[in-house]
Order: structure tokens, then sequence, then C-alpha cells
């Protein structure tokens, strides 16, 4: 009763604050063109898989994903009901960073499969109606490059080096090659100095590992290169790209120090030197006009770690890429609070550059939410979750998990989904160290644990060997035993499971029409947010008390199957009612 009180008065005055107001009528439906024009963005609604070749299938059995396994399993993909898929890199590449360090832009790694293989792949995807974006890399190549070779074999100066960023060292520390500090002070986002030092005593710089050195975008070979690049896929019929570290390919002129921390992978701003300069801008505009010449519907998708959202509108403009990553909805965490303020943001900023706003909650670089959700503050961030750190609680993790999905496929503008989230994949928090891969967590010598709990191998059948990722057994990173309850085959057609509520949430997104909607904000305190688009209302309960439902709506679909009893809405629960 007195909840009932709470809500229904909430409903009347409280929750409308002038501000509120302002924003209360924000669309972001169609915000560019004709009704034709849109037909073709497809993009501005689509909901996106990623896949993550490694983790995903395997069809050779040697416990590394594949691309005949994604062909395998697309039919899956397919019953999922989702519009396009992306791969991250099967590039030929020495795996030191899992394949975002690619040695051949234009052939695929022997580990993955071959090109007939991908062609094969596409076609399947595209038979089946979905879109295929690939990763691109361009802000650093691996060091096996024949590039990269080159600029070793050669000398200082030379045309090979000047393809990367090769400096001397810091003048203040002596002469010559007895040099010994780097040329300035830039940390690798993986720890430690951003610059290795070669045999003539030369620099290079590499952001992340120093198996990545950094391209000179500057240099017109490099520009020309990635040109020829994305035609090479675009020419395979590839429908776009996601770009790699898209806000860093130009640094300032003369590398100068920083104090910046570099916040990668961070929620922080991305600041210094190295970030989002105005030159990749030009960049993209040029990408644009490439793509462009094979249609209207071939997409770029920046990775841009760049806040505020206003800055990241910036790479969506009409002449740029189409679609930007939204880490701030990401990095915000299980905050009713913050996510409302982060809604509001994205469609405000995304719609002034005639853009449509994506949503995403994990990807492969991130703790899944299933888990950051069920620490005790599920609005952290960690870079990794290892056996000595704090464990989450999965079923509450597991809950508001499923309840901010919900809301998400509810919001205007593209979705985006990693491998596993449908499935409700905890983070793998207690691999062994024996077993890590990721850079970060040797280069910070374990500080960081880095980012392979979130990239096990995907769980297919709770009785085989790996779970029926493969038939030998073998697996890259060991799964844990809780992924034999989550696996597909537990999932399938059964009532409640997270597998059946994406799929049913995709399925009733599409019917609404919620991608192309606008919403209304109801209310929005620190313990609900309410939402209205295109006749849907979106509740989501983030307090500890259940939360008295409007009078006379009915249920259309919730995120647990008791989520909503007596017309109250669950803790840790999301409805949408209508
Ligand atoms: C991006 C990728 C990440 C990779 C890094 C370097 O952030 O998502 O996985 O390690 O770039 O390429």
């Amino acid at each position: 009763m007195v909840m009932q009180a709470f809500y229904e008065s909430a409903y009347i005055a409280v929750y409308i604050s002038s501000m509120e107001l302002e924003t209360a009528t924000l669309s972001s439906a169609h915000p560019q063109g004709t009704a034709s024009e849109s037909v073709s963005r497809w993009w501005d609604d689509a909901v996106i898989y990623q896949i993550y070749p490694r983790s995903f299938a395997d069809g050779n059995g040697d416990g590394i994903g594949d691309l005949i396994g994604i062909a395998s399993r697309l039919d899956y993909l397919k019953r999922l009901g989702v519009d396009a898929i992306w791969l991250s890199p099967f590039y030929v590449s020495p795996q030191a960073d899992a394949g975002y360090d690619v040695a051949d832009y234009r052939n695929v790694d022997p580990v993955f499969g071959t090109l007939a293989d991908f062609d094969r792949m596409l076609a399947r995807a595209h038979e089946l109606g979905f879109r295929v974006l690939i990763d691109m890399v361009p802000n650093h190549t691996s060091s096996a490059h024949e590039w990269f070779v080159a600029a070793l074999a050669a000398t200082p100066g030379s045309a090979e080096r000047g393809r990367y960023l090769f400096r001397d060292g810091n003048p203040s520390t002596g002469s010559g090659t007895a040099r010994e500090l780097p040329p300035n002070n830039w940390q690798s986002i993986f720890g430690g100095s951003a610059w290795t030092r070669v045999d003539d005593g030369q620099w290079y710089l590499h952001l992340f590992d120093s198996s990545q050195p950094d391209l000179d975008w500057n240099n017109p070979e490099v520009v020309g290169e990635f040109e020829s690049v994305l035609r090479f896929w675009l020419d395979r019929g590839v429908d776009g790209f996601r770009v790699d570290v898209a806000h860093g390919l130009v640094k300032v002129e003369g590398l100068p120090d920083t104090d910046e921390t570099a916040g990668l992978l961070t929620g922080g701003s991305n600041v210094g030197p190295m970030w989002d300069q105005e030159g990749v801008h030009d960049i993209y505009r040029n990408w644009h006009r490439v793509l462009a010449e094979y249609g209207p519907d071939r997409i770029l998708v920046a990775e841009a770690w760049v806040s505020p959202t206003s800055r990241l509108s910036r790479y969506v403009r009409a002449d740029e890429m189409q679609q930007a990553f939204n880490f701030e909805f990401m990095t915000t965490g299980w905050n009713a609070t913050g996510l409302r303020r982060s809604i509001d943001a994205a469609l405000a900023d995304n719609r002034s550059v005639g853009a449509t706003t994506t949503w995403v909650l994990s990807n492969h670089d991130v703790v899944r939410h299933s888990t950051r959700f069920g620490l005790g503050d599920p609005t952290s961030w960690p870079k990794g979750i290892g056996p000595a750190d704090e464990q989450p609680r999965t079923e509450l993790g597991l809950r508001r998990a499923r309840a901010a999905s919900l809301m998400m496929f509810a919001l205007p503008g593209s979705a985006y989904v990693f491998e596993g989230e449908e499935l409700g994949l905890p983070e793998h928090t207690t691999l062994p160290d024996e077993t890590r891969q990721d850079p970060a967590f040797f280069r910070t010598a374990g500080l960081e644990i880095g980012r392979d709990g979130c990239r096990v191998p995907l769980p297919w059948k709770s009785q085989a060997p790996a779970y029926g990722f493969n038939e030998s057994g073998s697996s890259w990173l060991p799964q844990p035993p809780e992924f034999a309850a989550l696996a597909v085959d537990q999932q399938d057609g059964v009532v409640g499971s997270t597998l059946e509520l994406y799929r049913r949430a995709i399925e009733l997104r599409r019917e609404r029409g919620l991608g192309r909607g606008d919403i209304r904000w109801q209310l929005a305190t620190k313990d609900v947010l309410h939402f209205e688009n295109s006749g849907v209302r979106v509740v989501t309960n983030f307090g500890h008390h259940p939360l008295p439902l409007p009078h006379r709506v009915s249920v259309l679909l919730m995120s647990e199957p008791d989520a909503v009893i007596d017309h109250e809405l669950a803790p840790n629960c999301t409805a949408w009612l209508a």
C-alpha cells in the first residue's frame, strides 16, 4: 500500500522536472533524410552481434574458433533474430593481441581458415539476410607485417621507417645511439613505456604492445594502403568495418610529453596528444567516400573511447562514419541516474549531427555486464577479475544484466550484442594465471588481470566435450563449470531462459518499431527508469522494493518469469508494458 502510494504520487507530479521536460520529447526517429533513404539506413535500428572468432565455434577442433565454425552456427544467429554480425579480426597475425596485431590485411590466418572459408561464410551470411561487418585495425600493424620487418632492416630516416613513428631517443640523455630514454613519456595502454628501442638506437612508438607498432598516418603511403585494403574487402562483399582505435590514428605534431594517463578501455575521457585529434576526421571522410562508391548501405563503426558524447558524435557526422560505439552507456553500470543521463546525452548529441545512437553493454575488452552488475558496486569498472579479487554475486548480476539488456533493446537506435551475453554468460573470474593470454596481464606484471575472462569459448551443449565448442574438447581458454547449465541446448526453447528472453525482445522490438521510435520519460529517479517508446512503456526497477506498476497496462515482456507479481515489478527487473 505504501509503495502504491509512492508510485502513484510520483506519477502525478514529482518526476517531470523542468530539465526532464526539455528532454522528454527527444526523438531519434529518421534523423536524416526521407523515408526512402531511411530504408537503406539499415543500421539505424539494427541489432548487431559481435562474433569473437577465437571463441564462437571451432570447426577443426584445434581449440580455437574459426570461420568454418562460424558458418556452421549462422542459423543459430538467424533464430536469435539479429540483423548483422561483426567479426573481430581473423587476418594473418602472430596473435600477440588476439589478432589485433595484423601481419597481412588481405588474408586469413590459418588458425581461422582460408580466404575461401571467408567467402563461403560471407555468402551463407548474406543468404540468411545478415549484413557482415569486419574489423579494420589501422592504428598499428603487427611487428611481423612486411612493412615493419622492412623498417627494422632499413636505416633511420629511410622511407621504410617513415611508415611508422620511429624517433631518436630523448636528447637530454646523451647523444647518438647512447641516448637511453625514449623520445617522450607516453605510456602503453597495456602498461609500460609506449616506446621500444631497436638495435641502432632509434625508438618506435606503440600505443599498445611492442608487437603493435603505430603507423604514421601523415604518410600518404599509409593512407593509400588502407584505402586499398578497404577495397579488397568491399570487393569481396563485406557490408562495412568496425574501426579499431578510431580516435588514435593521428598524433599531435612533435609528439609532446603529456601528463594524461591514456585511458583507453576505461570510462575516462581520452585527452592527450594521441587521442581524438582533428586529423582523424579527414581519414574517415575519405573512407566514407570509398564506401559510398560501393553503394549507400556500407558502413563504418567507430571504436572511439572519447567522451563526452558530444565529442564522439563528431565521428558520425553525415560525411564520416555511420555509427560509433556508445561506451558511455556501457561504462555507466547499473545506475538509474547515470543511465538516464547517458541515454539523454547520447540521443541528443547524435541527433544534432543527424545520426542514430548505438547501445552496448559488453564486448571483448570489458568484464561482461552480468558479472559487473553482480559486484558490490555495480558501477565499478575492473580491468579484469581474478581469483584474488572480489567475486560477483552471479544470480544478482544476471538478473540485473537481463533487466539492463531488456531496457537497451527498447531504446531507439542500434543495439550491439557480444557473443554469449544472450546466454547470460558470466565472466570467467578464476582463470589460472598460466592460461592467460592478454598482453595487458604480462605488460603490467599481473597488476591488470586483463580481458581473457570475457573471451572464453561459448558453450553449445552441456554434456559435450568443451561444451560443444568443438568435437575434440580442446579450448584455448578453459571454460568454467557454470557454462554447462548455460549452454545453448539448456536454454533453447526453455521459457524464461536468457536466450529466449533475447529472442523475444529482439522480435518484439522489431514488431513494435522500437529501434526507430522516440522515447518520452515517464519517470526517472535513482530507483526507477520508465520511458515510453512507440506505445510500449518500459520500466526498470533499480531499487530494493517491489514497484507498483501503472494501472490498465498489460505486460508484453519481462526480464524474469516472476518479474511482475500482483501488478508489482520486482527489484532488478524490467518490464515492457502496453
Ligand atoms: C581495441 C580492441 C582491443 C585491442 C586494441 C588494440 O581496443 O578492441 O581488443 O587490444 O584495440 O588493437
